[in-house]
């Protein structure tokens, strides 16, 4: 019995509180490691980071920037990542993996503005196919069509916006609404 007990001695009181400081620590690695990668995916999202392999490799920053979607008459306007990065968590996620792989065609110079044309159409078709198979998701996030008032757009707007007309056909936003912020590929 002396045997055991000399294996395992209750440790002094004070060392009961090393229990909760290591909760409160693990807690606080977590929170840090929490708001860190907050800030990565915050800072991976704005417009000036895509600037900077998009400017000088490709047109698609200045035709953007030339679009109602990036200055109008009423100052709300869109960023590259509000059109091209899900805001829901997983999909946000994917995305931005996925993105990984630009940062070696970066490097190696895939896309550069003499090949871009060449490039531009199979991208293009890319994104159509994704929107179309998640039905505008992206554009939905700003234009609700159960808010617009179909007596204040065109006319033309208004005979293709009448959902009988493409909800039956199983259409989607950008069947009709393509080059929204860039130029069409040839
Ligand atoms: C590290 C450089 C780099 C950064 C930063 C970057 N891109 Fe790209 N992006 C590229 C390259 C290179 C390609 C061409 C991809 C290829 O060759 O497969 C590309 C392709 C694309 C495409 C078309 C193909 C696809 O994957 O859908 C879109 C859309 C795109 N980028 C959007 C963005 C947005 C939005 C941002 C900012 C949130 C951004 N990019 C930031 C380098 C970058
Ligand atoms: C972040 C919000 C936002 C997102 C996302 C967004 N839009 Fe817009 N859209 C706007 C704003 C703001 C305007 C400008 C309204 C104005 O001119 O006052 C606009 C204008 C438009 C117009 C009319 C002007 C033009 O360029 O022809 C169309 C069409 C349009 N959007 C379609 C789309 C489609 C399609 C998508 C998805 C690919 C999309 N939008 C995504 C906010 C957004
Ligand atoms: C069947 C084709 C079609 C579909 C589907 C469609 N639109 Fe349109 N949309 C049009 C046409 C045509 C116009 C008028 C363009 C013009 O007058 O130059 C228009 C105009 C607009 C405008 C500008 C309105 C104005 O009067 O200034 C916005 C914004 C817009 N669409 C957003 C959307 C969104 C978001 C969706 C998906 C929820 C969508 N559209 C689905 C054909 C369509
Ligand atoms: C209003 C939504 C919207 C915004 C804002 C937007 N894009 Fe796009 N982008 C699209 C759509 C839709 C396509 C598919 C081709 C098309 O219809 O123009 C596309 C295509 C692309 C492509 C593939 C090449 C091409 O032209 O087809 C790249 C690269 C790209 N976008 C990057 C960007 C970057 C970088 C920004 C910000 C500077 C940005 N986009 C802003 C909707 C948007």
């Amino acid at each position: 019995m002396g045997f055991w007990k000399s294996l395992w001695r209750w440790p002094p009181r004070w060392r009961w509180l090393l229990i909760p400081l290591g909760g409160w620590l693990a807690l606080l690695m977590g929170m840090v490691a929490w708001a860190g990668f907050n800030g990565v995916m915050h800072a991976t999202s704005t417009n000036e980071f895509c600037y900077g392999c998009h400017i000088g490799t490709d047109t698609v920053v200045e035709e953007y920037q030339a679009s109602a979607h990036f200055s109008n008459e009423h100052g709300v306007a869109a960023t590259c990542a509000d059109c091209h990065i899900p805001h829901e968590f997983v999909p946000k996620l994917i995305t931005k993996a996925k993105a990984t792989a630009d940062v070696y065609h970066q490097l190696v110079g895939t896309i550069n503005l003499e090949n871009f044309e060449s490039h531009r159409g199979e991208m293009a078709e890319a994104i159509w196919r994704d929107m179309a198979s998640n039905d505008s998701r992206a554009c939905r996030t700003c234009h609700d069509p159960t808010r617009w008032e179909p007596a204040l757009q065109s006319v033309r707007a208004q005979n293709s916006h009448n959902p009988t007309f493409w909800q039956e056909k199983g259409m989607t936003c950008i069947d009709c609404h393509r080059g929204v912020a860039h130029r069409l590929p040839r």
